[in-house]
């Protein structure tokens, strides 16, 4: 048997000697390598994946194959792909299968275990065209968030999504895992009779009486946008392009919810050209979801908690439908460019929302975001490189980059930018970026390039772009957003030990931003009798309650509710809400609460979630 499995335990020598005893390459290395990936793209690429997976509720894993068409520019004799915790049991080039030889290179802590393949860079048929990889994943693949029965809201099926951003894909499929790499798919899922799969593709609107499901993207896509979810799932529409998936008892909430879904993409291609996905379709996921949406191509996944009932949250399915052109259109060529997918979407989420929604109501949104940023800035202290746009994320997780820099400082910038003219010709220009580069992935110092010749120089205007994307902290001509309505919510709560507000009317961003403005010195007593007013213990919104659970928590207010902060926090998944009040707890002597919570609560979180409260608990 030719194969050949190679694994180095001991670290970087014995790692240096792997890499001599496997196929050697002469080319240099990409001046613009990711250093999130092991691939070397630009000698050996894979452009198109065929998926095949029958996934197991009962071990927790999936099993099948990933065959590779691929592409050898460089006429090298290996193929690089990233993995992590696979369980890879055979390797194959060519439609006729040959055996391949390969090497698993010793795992790296954050970027797994690159996998070489043995390719033929000439033979008298041609170059190696196929590489066909049989494997399994591990029951904790980070990707994966298998949910038992108990955290779905059906309670009969288990469920089971996939998250890939950042560089969790490997972690379900071997792959070329680089944002700057982009490739087609098609899938076969077989999963148990009675039960759903969608992925980000062509999707069914049906559960097929035999459990096996086909999938299509025919569009090149970064890795980390393949997605996929299955479990007790059926679909609603709301126009002809737009609908929603969730299980059937929640279905006609979260439809209703999202009614406006085709407005937001009517408006969205008024400002930015067409969408061009086919279909925009929102699929609601069980509560251990780890984030608040993930911009999957034609099928968003998102949390529960933004299922309020009045509407108040649907800003995100802006977001994550913004991401069709900033990230999913235009992807950032490395993590180190995050803020080109999320800076231009948070700053085109609002123009979307500005449109539907008014003015009043995205300032509030605006401002509630600035001031988050500002809080991060000063924590992050002066001159810190992490608070540049171009982010250095070289050797750490690329989650470290996902903050408020990259969301709300990114967006300003672009307020700047959009200010030196006018709305018309600003509009053209972001609309000629998305048009001149569709279907590739860009680095920050392209989208530069291309700002200074089409719209800098064009309109004969200037800007300190260099210290915004190259400098810390904020520049002085940051944009400020304003709202007279937070602006209210805040005088509220500095007169809280005189009086109770009217809060007629208020929105759960006024709830936010008067929750969190509460004076430093009241006491448990005044948040009680607030409590015993406003339920906001109970508060059926999660932005208000981990706000309140955040602020009650710094000032005393502990005891009565630790019932109801336990229960939310055994809930929810979603990394954004646990992280504030599981730190609220740790800084305030109670962390032995926390830890308790935690080991209650860790089975049902994503690993995206988990990993990030184990860090802060240790
Ligand atoms: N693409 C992000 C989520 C993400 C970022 C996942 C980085 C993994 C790594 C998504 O578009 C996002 O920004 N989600 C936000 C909600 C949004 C309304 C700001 C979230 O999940 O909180
Ligand atoms: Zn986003």
């Amino acid at each position: 048997m030719k194969m050949l499995r190679f694994l180095c335990f001991a670290a970087l020598t014995l790692l240096a000697a792997c890499k001599q005893e496997s196929a050697t390459t002469t080319a240099p290395p990409d001046p613009k390598a990711d250093p999130h990936s092991f691939a070397q793209p630009n000698l050996a690429v894979a452009k198109h994946l065929e998926l095949n997976l029958k996934v197991d509720f009962d071990q927790k894993i999936l099993t099948g194959t990933a065959a590779w068409t691929i592409e050898n520019p460089g006429k090298v004799n290996e193929i690089i792909f990233d993995t992590d915790n696979l369980d890879i049991q055979k390797i194959t080039i060519g439609k006729d299968e040959k055996e391949a030889t390969y090497f698993l290179v010793a795992p790296d802590s954050v970027l797994g275990s690159a996998l070489r393949v043995e390719i033929e860079p000439t033979t008298p048929k041609g170059q190696t065209d196929l590489v066909t990889i049989y494997y399994s994943t591990k029951p904790d693949a980070a990707a994966l968030g298998w949910m038992e029965p108990s955290m779905t809201f059906g309670k009969k099926l288990p469920f089971l999504f996939t998250q890939g951003q950042a560089i969790l894909t490997r972690s379900w499929i071997p792959c070329q895992d680089s944002p700057g790499n982009r490739f087609t798919y098609n899938a076969n899922i077989e999963v148990p009779v009675g039960m759903m799969a969608v992925m980000s593709a062509e999707n069914p609107q049906q559960t097929s009486p035999d459990g096996k499901y086909s999938f299509k993207m025919d569009k090149p896509i970064a890795p980390y946008l393949v997605a996929l979810a299955v479990g007790d799932i059926a679909f609603k529409p709301i126009s002809e392009r737009t609908g929603v998936y969730a299980e059937p008892a929640m279905l006609d909430n979260v439809a209703w919810e999202f009614a406006d879904m085709e407005k937001m993409v009517k408006t969205a291609e008024s400002l930015y050209g067409p969408y061009e996905w086919g279909r925009f379709d929102v699929i609601v996921l069980p509560s251990g979801f780890p984030f608040g949406g993930m911009e999957n191509p034609k099928l968003t996944f998102a949390t529960p908690t933004v299922v309020t009932g009045d509407r108040s949250l649907v800003s995100l399915v802006a977001h994550e439908l913004a991401h069709s052109w900033s990230g999913n259109l235009v992807t950032n060529a490395t993590w180190n460019d995050f803020w080109m997918n999320e800076g231009f979407t948070v700053y085109f989420e609002r123009r979307i929302m500005e449109a539907i929604y008014g003015k009043e109501y995205t300032e509030m949104l605006a401002q509630l975001e600035y001031w988050e940023l500002l809080e991060e800035v000063e924590s992050m202290g002066e001159n810190n490189p992490d608070s540049h746009l171009k982010g250095n994320l070289a050797g750490r997780n690329p989650d470290d980059g996902v903050g408020n820099i990259a969301y709300q400082k990114g967006s300003l910038f672009l307020v700047m930018l959009e200010q030196l003219t006018d709305l018309p010709k600003w509009d053209a220009f972001l609309k000629s970026w998305f048009d001149t580069n569709k279907f590739t992935s860009k680095t920050t110092e392209d989208f530069l390039d291309f700002l200074k010749e089409n719209y800098l120089k064009k309109y004969n205007v200037t800007a300190n772009v260099d210290e915004w994307v190259y400098g810390p902290g904020l520049p002085a001509n940051l944009p400020k957003p304003v709202s007279s309505k937070l602006a209210n919510a805040e005088k509220a709560a500095q007169n809280i030990a005189n009086a109770l507000p009217d809060t007629t009317g208020w929105t759960p961003h006024e709830w936010v931003h008067f929750v969190r403005s509460l004076p430093a010195n009241s006491d448990a007593a005044t948040l009680k009798k607030l409590d015993a007013q406003f339920k906001l213990t109970t508060s059926g919104n999660a932005e208000i309650r981990y706000s309140w659970y955040d602020v009650a928590i710094r000032r005393g207010y502990v005891k009565e509710i630790l019932p109801a902060v336990d229960a939310f926090l055994v809930k929810v998944g979603r990394r954004r809400f646990l992280m504030p009040v599981y730190t609220a707890l740790k800084e305030t002597g109670h962390v032995q609460d926390a830890r308790r919570i935690f080991e209650k609560a860790k089975g049902g979180y994503h690993a995206v979630s988990r990993n990030s409260i184990e860090e802060l608990l240790k």
